[in-house]
């Protein structure tokens, strides 16, 4: 799939389909009114007829009655003026995209239509992003793929004056797109396809392609730099954890990113449930959205370092696994009594935050399929927040603002810390069912130095969409890459911050 910005009139363009917006309640639209007269009446009659409305996502195909040079118009609603945000432009072309799909074609055109406040760069990097991501299918499985019949050529239509801005954040977003796929795929795979070692290799193939290094850090290594909460927890399983340390030089200010990478969480010895037990092959959704980010920065070039690091481990139960009451010391120094082994994403990404914190990056953030208290709390509508600083907290929702992954904050403070002390350890791993996610947070924090501003991001409600959820247009179900776009969007505003 390919996008092409391109500035020509309506009427002189060729393709398969050819979308065209409509806003709510509104009159047709100033770019039909370039095209030929006849085909002008074919568009306007069924909203006369009232069967167009143009609800949000609403389509509908228009096939010209005399063969012209497009095959089919699409009419796509946008919704109402008032509730008109990136998202919705999303979400709509993410619906045109499922249609076209549907059918099949060889190529589509979109204009990029004028809806201020936003400018046209705004408006390209959305459509750009929803129809790529809307076409994403987890394919590598199916002996026989479904259905490749996905546009080869997407063209653009902008004005002139935009062309150049227009072509640049076309560019952009098909870079971020590829890279959110990429972290759909990683999170998709099966365990018995990536254990750590796979997920190590991955990384480094990845960052051999797109520019930035790869260290990877086995069991005995672990073991010398003291990270006995990566080795306890994949030490139930026969295959070993790993450290999987990326590096991109873009120069400027350094920033660390740490993803959780549980292949498989079957909770280990305080063993899981079987029902939707086959769901946590999706607890390596962070680590899988951190080498995804690492992609598309280093891809896009960001004037950054950017140093992600992923504890990738396998949380099984065998002889020689991790066991409640066992206790272990972290990279540094702390030690956790073990409650339940299958909180075991804090005690990989202790470690983790512990070595990322040695780095004295501007700011640490984290990614986790933590906890299922934060789902509880809010759902699959939002990740919850939580940090130590202010201003990195606002900085990310505002990021999460524009590109519809939202967050909400959730708050430290000092009484959820006292939920997990021990009486034999320097804390424990769980501390009880109130407020599950904000303890998970508040365990975390013990490994973050204070002086740097972290936030923690759970992932658990919005890394990947059920089987029983509706298809959200350009998030089909299965894995989300929830994380990718916001944090490249959140890079590049410190950049521009500077
Ligand atoms: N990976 C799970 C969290 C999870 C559960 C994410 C369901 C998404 C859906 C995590 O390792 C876990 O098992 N957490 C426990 C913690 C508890 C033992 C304190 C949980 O949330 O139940
Ligand atoms: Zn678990
Ligand atoms: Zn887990």
């Amino acid at each position: 799939m390919k996008f092409e910005v391109i500035s020509t009139n309506l009427e002189d363009i060729k393709a398969d389909y050819l979308i065209i917006q409509f806003f709510e309640g509104a009159e047709v639209p100033e770019v039909v009114l370039t095209l030929p007269e006849s085909i002008k009446e074919e568009i306007a009659s069924p909203i006369r007829a009232g069967c167009f409305k143009a609800k949000l996502g609403q389509v509908l195909l228009v096939y010209p009655k005399s063969a012209g040079p497009v095959r089919c118009f699409l009419l796509l609603g946008l919704g109402s003026k008032q509730d008109f945000s990136l998202e919705s432009l999303r979400q709509a072309h993410g619906y045109a995209a499922l249609k076209v799909k549907e059918i099949g074609s060889k190529d589509m055109a979109v204009p990029i239509p004028n809806i201020p406040p936003y400018t046209a760069s705004e408006i390209t990097t959305s459509v750009v992003e929803a129809i790529s991501l809307a076409f994403y299918k987890f394919n590598r499985y199916k002996s026989k793929a479904e259905d490749g019949k996905y546009p080869e050529l997407i063209r653009l239509v902008v004005g002139s004056n935009t062309k150049n801005a227009c072509d640049a954040a076309a560019r952009e977003a098909a870079i971020v797109s590829e890279a959110v796929k990429l972290a759909r795929d990683i999170a998709n795979m099966p365990s018995n396809d990536i254990p750590p070692k796979r997920m190590a290799e991955i990384a480094t193939e990845v960052g051999m392609a797109s520019g930035f290094s790869t260290k990877v850090f086995d069991m005995e290594i672990l073991e010398r730099m003291g990270m006995r909460g990566i080795v306890s927890v994949g030490k139930g399983s026969s295959n070993p954890p790993v450290l999987i340390v990326m590096r991109y030089d873009g120069g400027g200010d350094t920033y660390a990113v740490v993803g959780k990478g549980v292949v498989f969480d079957s909770g280990g010895i305080s063993i899981k449930p079987s029902e939707k037990m086959e769901e946590m092959k999706y607890d390596k959704s962070g680590a899988a959205t951190v080498i995804a980010l690492m992609k598309a920065v280093a891809e896009l070039k960001l004037p950054v370092r950017l140093i992600g690091i992923v504890p990738a481990v396998e949380n099984l139960p065998n002889g020689n696994a991790l066991k409640p009451g066992d206790i272990i010391k972290f990279r540094n120094g702390k030690t956790a009594e073990i409650i339940s082994t299958d909180a075991e994403g804090r005690l990989i990404l202790a470690d983790a935050l512990a070595y990322a914190s040695e780095m004295k990056p501007k700011a640490i953030i984290d990614l986790a399929t933590l906890t299922g208290a934060c789902v509880i709390a809010l759902g699959t509508h939002a990740s919850g927040l939580f940090s130590n600083n202010e201003e990195l907290a606002d900085k990310l929702i505002k990021a999460g603002e524009r590109t519809g992954e939202r967050l909400w904050r959730l708050p430290l403070w000092k009484e959820y810390f006292e939920q997990i002390k021990s009486d034999v350890a320097d804390m424990k791993n769980v501390g009880g069912r109130p407020a599950g996610a904000i303890t998970a947070a508040a365990f975390l924090m013990n490994f973050v130095d204070s002086n740097i501003p972290w936030a923690h991001i759970d992932i658990a409600g919005t890394a990947w969409t059920q089987e029983s959820s509706p298809e959200k247009s350009y998030i089909p179900r299965g894995a989300t890459g929830i994380g990718v776009r916001l944090l490249v969007e959140f890079l590049k505003s410190e950049i521009k911050r500077g």
